[in-house]
């Protein structure tokens, strides 16, 4: 029995490439492969501090990791255009089919589980109209280690009472769907780019874009061991195979 449904944030409900608008329109040429940079060294300053033990919060990592990408393409800015870039992330752009699968499924207990700092993330939910969907909007920060920490995903139990047989945890960043696969979670990962799509991506351009260059490192299932329980495209299909799951 599915008892809850427990979402990543980042990628999965919300859409991390929206802030590609801003980064193009605030330094025009620029936009996608500030975006790319941007997000890639995200993640990693996140692992990175988890290992050094040296935890700052999600939003210290989402202002240094933009920091490092000005600088390496040798952009200069203001304080004021940083802030306006930066600021993108209080107000990401919701995939178009999270309300209406969060509306279908208000009988279980509906989740966010994300490596955002606690204010990050409230204000997020709370821009987006998520609030009135879920229970818990739960930050790793507590643990002051990032997914894919076990500690991280064992923040579930703890606060929603549900035990990881009883919960299924969606995302579509593959390190995280591997990470709560470790943990013991039922997976269903979101593969949004297809390996067909990514392929086709590289035959078709001499000069690999740098939004090819990010679906490859980070959109396409890790070689960890490890397999997510479903595979999907869309959370759409998520009441019917919770539905399948159970019979
Ligand atoms: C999340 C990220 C980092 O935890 O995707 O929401």
């Amino acid at each position: 029995m599915i008892e809850a449904v427990v979402f990543d944030a980042y990628g999965t409900l919300y859409d991390v490439q929206s802030v590609a608008a801003i980064t193009e329109e605030a330094l025009p040429g620029y936009g996608e492969i500030i975006t790319q940079i941007w997000r890639i060294k995200q993640l990693e300053y996140s692992w990175l501090r988890s290992l050094m033990r040296r935890y700052q919060d999600f939003s210290v990592i989402t202002r240094e990791s933009l920091a490092y990408t000005l600088r390496v393409l040798g952009l200069e800015y203001d304080s004021d255009l940083f802030e306006r870039i930066v600021g993108k992330y209080l107000e990401l752009e919701l995939y178009p089919d999270v309300m209406p699968t969060l509306s279908a499924m208000q009988s279980r207990k509906l989740a966010i589980l994300s490596n955002g700092s606690p204010v990050m993330l409230e204000t997020l939910v709370r821009n987006s109209g998520l609030d009135r969907m879920l229970d818990a909007t739960i930050s790793i920060d507590s643990q002051r280690l990032f997914k894919p920490a076990p500690e991280a995903y064992s923040l579930i139990e703890s606060i929603l009472g549900v035990p990881p047989a009883d919960v299924l945890f969606i995302s579509s960043n593959p390190w995280d769907a591997c990470g709560a696969k470790a943990f013991g979670l039922n997976v269903a990962w979101i593969e949004r780019v297809t390996p067909e799509a990514m392929a086709l991506a590289f035959v078709k351009s001499d000069v690999v874009s740098p939004l090819t260059m990010f679906n490859a490192i980070r959109t396409q299932i890790d070689e960890l061991g490890l397999k997510p329980d479903y595979r999907i495209h869309a959370l759409s299909e998520l009441p019917g195979l919770i539905a399948a799951h159970e019979s």
